[in-house]
């Protein structure tokens, strides 16, 4: 450990009278309700080379569970973006300007954020209440995207269908919809959103893309065509205890909710603990991590319920795996930088995707390999995904780049899931004619 970081407990304050302070906040944490984020900044950080990124990297080493990176250290061309807690602002910046790293604030004050966040939910709920309708154009809890899902699933019961395929760690249910026109184990595309829960815009997203297929597939010709031939499967709240958690406690929660005996930390990243690639580079072995793969491949019940489905079925053809942000249509793999045998067709697929989204709002967006476009990543989705057989492959980063990050507000949903939608169409039809 070196620089002003060292030691690792602030100015002050020695270990215990620390571990004091944080039991005190977090059960005023239970008692108030939320995580107060107040005076905590989002900074970003553009590293010229592999050296500052490495400064970068060992920042999560010196302040373990402090600096959280909502865009980790990839390659210098990426900005890196990371939340860093109001008591720990003057250490870090300490720290990245006597190393010579320049920064941005990309966010002055989380809480504002959050207050604006939460002040649209309470209004939308009011809204809601009196006109008895749900609103796919704001943010919702657990119970009631799950309330929605009933009322939804009854209203197109000739099409969609509520599948139970498993139970979270902390044994709620994993819910997936289905939307087939009938057949028997017709070919079959799968869609997850919010496999890590702070990412809210996936879940708006795809509630939003669940409605408008309900809605017009009737009126849209490919679509009608795509449903006569495959059955669509998409799974919202991939990680529920996590969604849960974001909601009761703190809004910026990414893993699983997983513990383990002796152990302080809790949660598994759910995107690092799939068997392909398991513990490779772009994963982390330390359960204190925002990375931490877990202890095994499909330790963890969310995935492994997945993992079951899927390989049951036995005949999904395509798989798209929706994060947040940084605008981007990526496919395997994550965990090497080898390319995958139809490199050459997920490049041009993904370029056509992108075009699709492209063409709705204007909204830019990058794609290519994720080992070359992003990072390396080992143990995620789509790798498993494509080694399991499913030639189409991707993984979305949704808006922004930046400025709002995970705290994408809410007058952003209908836009971004209306360009999302036009590249999963664009997606989906290729599939559809090219049958493998
Ligand atoms: C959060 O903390 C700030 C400063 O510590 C305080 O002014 C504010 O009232 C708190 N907000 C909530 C919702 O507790
Ligand atoms: C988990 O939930 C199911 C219902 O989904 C219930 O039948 C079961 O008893 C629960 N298990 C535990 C350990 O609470
Ligand atoms: C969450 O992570 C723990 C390990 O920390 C794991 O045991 C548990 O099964 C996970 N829960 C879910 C719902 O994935
Ligand atoms: C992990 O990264 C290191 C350094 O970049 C590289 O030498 C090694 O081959 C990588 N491992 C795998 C499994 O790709
Ligand atoms: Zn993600």
């Amino acid at each position: 450990m070196q620089g002003p970081l060292g030691g690792g407990t602030g100015p002050g304050l020695s270990p215990v009278d620390r571990r004091t302070l944080l039991i005190c906040i977090f059960i005023l944490a239970i008692v108030w309700g939320q995580m107060n984020f107040t005076g905590d900044q989002v900074l970003r950080i553009l590293a010229k080379d592999e050296k500052q990124l490495t400064l970068l990297r060992d920042l999560e080493g010196l302040k373990p569970q402090k600096v959280d990176f909502w865009r980790g250290p990839a390659r210098p061309s990426l900005p890196v973006d990371m939340r860093v807690p109001f008591s720990e602002l003057k250490d870090v910046k300490d720290y990245l300007k006597s190393h010579g790293l320049r920064y941005s604030v990309m966010i002055k004050d989380i809480q504002v954020l959050l207050d604006e966040e939460r002040d649209a939910m309470a209004k939308s709920r009011r809204l809601e209440r009196s006109s008895s309708s749900f609103s796919y154009s704001s943010y919702h809890t657990l119970d009631e995207i799950y309330n929605w899902m009933d009322n939804f699933v009854a209203e197109h019961s000739n099409l969609v269908s509520k599948i139970h395929i498993g139970n979270s760690f902390e044994n709620r249910s994993i819910l997936v919809l289905k939307f087939s026109t009938g057949g028997s184990n017709r070919q079959a595309v799968w869609i997850d959103t919010g496999i890590h829960s702070r990412e809210w815009i996936t879940h708006a997203t795809g509630i939003w893309i669940s409605n408008k297929i309900a809605s017009s597939y009737a009126k849209d010709h490919l679509l009608k065509k795509i449903l006569n031939a495959m059955d669509i499967f998409i799974d919202i709240i991939t990680n529920p205890d996590g969604f849960a958690f974001t909601h009761s406690m703190n809004r910026l929660w990414r893993k699983n909710k997983s513990s383990q005996p002796g152990i302080s930390c809790i949660g598994v990243d759910l995107n690092r603990n799939w068997r392909t690639g398991f513990g490779g580079n772009g994963s982390n072995k330390n359960p204190c991590s925002e990375t931490y793969r877990g202890p095994a491949p499909e330790s963890e019940p969310e995935v492994a319920a997945i993992v079951e489905f899927i390989t049951n079925h036995g005949n999904f053809k395509a798989l798209i795996s929706i994060h947040s942000y940084s605008q981007m249509v990526m496919y395997p793999y994550g965990h090497s930088l080898e390319p995958v045998p139809n490199y050459y067709e997920l490049f041009n697929l993904a370029k056509d995707a992108v075009k699709a989204l492209n063409k709705v709002h204007g909204i830019q967006y990058t794609f290519g390999s994720i080992s070359t476009t992003l990072y390396a990543a080992s143990g995620i989705t789509v790798d498993w995904a494509y080694d399991t057989g499913i030639k189409y492959a991707f993984s979305f980063e949704l808006r922004d780049t930046g400025q709002y990050g995970f705290l994408l507000p809410a007058s952003q949903i209908v836009p971004t899931a209306e360009e999302t939608w036009m590249a999963i169409r664009t997606i989906m039809k290729h599939t559809m004619n090219h049958p493998y």
